[in-house]
């Protein structure tokens, strides 16, 4: 496995690669690695001849009052899960750990703006948000050429604003969405779980026993949206600690509301428990 930390040293790393056609696989993330992650990259071994995981906090996706300061960096173990997943699936990893003048550097000024699927829910409680994914992502793309990317269907939203970024820029890369990887109880895996109080974790599970509950009454018959969202508030809102930002019924590709389920459906949640902003969502697409 390579630990690089500049554009140039990572050209360098995929050049080989690239000149006898293998395929290259990007994960992006941000570290403070999971199982989550991990399953990404896994997926991405089985397809690709080698796989760039890029580690970086990235600062624009960021909103002045969120965790950027906070946010848990942890290179050293996270090379070492990395290094322990190159030996099980016997593939190739590049480590790519920029500093942040290397992605941006001093005047930086270009921005990628996706409209539609990036301006509700996240967008709007978020400002700036989806700019700077999309703009990181497309950096990463273009850094490593990759032919395949993987993202999770855990940051459901994240997922179309790419797709949507890829189509209508025409992005020369594939996009792989993986599923949830959850914890043993439902929740699903965040690096943010870790600051979560013993109680607050405890009272975590409701996201998913939420959607569970979604799924079962969609699966008997439900079909009207505002009773279904009830129900499931019930379950999220026992406790003043729960602050629910949106419970949403929408479209899974356009991410346009819907109030009475007919398709197939994503059902979206922002929940705060304690301090910590946790996400969760189901595909609901066979009923
Ligand atoms: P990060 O939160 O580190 O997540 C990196 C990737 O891991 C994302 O595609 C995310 O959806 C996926 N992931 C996280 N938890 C998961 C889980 N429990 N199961 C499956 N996949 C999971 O998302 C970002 O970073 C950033 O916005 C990034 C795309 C890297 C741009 O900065």
């Amino acid at each position: 496995m390579f630990l690089v930390h500049s554009l140039s040293e990572l050209r360098e790393k995929l050049a080989e690669h690239r000149c006898s056609a293998q395929k290259i696989g990007l994960v992006p993330t941000m570290g403070a690695l999971h199982e989550g992650h991990l399953s990404l990259v896994r997926r991405s071994m089985e397809i690709c001849a080698v796989t760039v995981v890029s580690i970086f906090v990235n600062p624009t996706q960021f909103g002045p009052t969120e965790d950027f300061a906070r946010y848990p960096r942890t290179l050293e173990t996270d090379v070492a899960l990395l290094a322990g997943v190159e030996i099980e699936k016997k593939g190739k990893i590049i480590v790519f750990a920029p500093p942040p003048e290397e992605v941006y550097p001093p005047g930086f000024s270009t921005y990628v703006e996706v409209g539609g699927t990036a301006e509700p829910l996240e967008g709007e409680r978020r400002p700036g948000h989806f700019r700077g994914v999309a703009t990181v992502v497309l950096k990463l793309f273009n850094m490593s050429r990759a032919d395949v990317a993987f993202f999770g269907q855990k940051d459901f939203q994240q997922v179309a604003v790419i797709r949507q970024m890829v189509r209508e820029l025409n992005v020369p890369v594939e996009i792989v969405t993986c599923p949830i990887v959850r914890e043993s109880d439902g929740l699903a895996m965040s690096s943010r779980n870790r600051y979560l109080s013993p109680e607050s974790r405890r009272r975590a599970v409701t996201l998913y026993e939420s959607l569970c509950l979604a799924q079962r009454m969609i699966l008997a018959g439900k079909r009207n949206v505002s009773e279904i969202r009830e129900k499931m508030l019930e379950i999220l809102t026992p406790h003043p600690e729960h602050a629910v930002d949106y419970v949403a019924f929408v479209d899974p590709r356009t991410l346009a509301s819907v109030s009475e389920i007919t398709e197939p459906v994503a059902i979206l949640l922002a929940v705060r428990v304690g301090e910590t902003r946790l996400i969760d969502n189901f595909l609901i697409d066979r009923f």
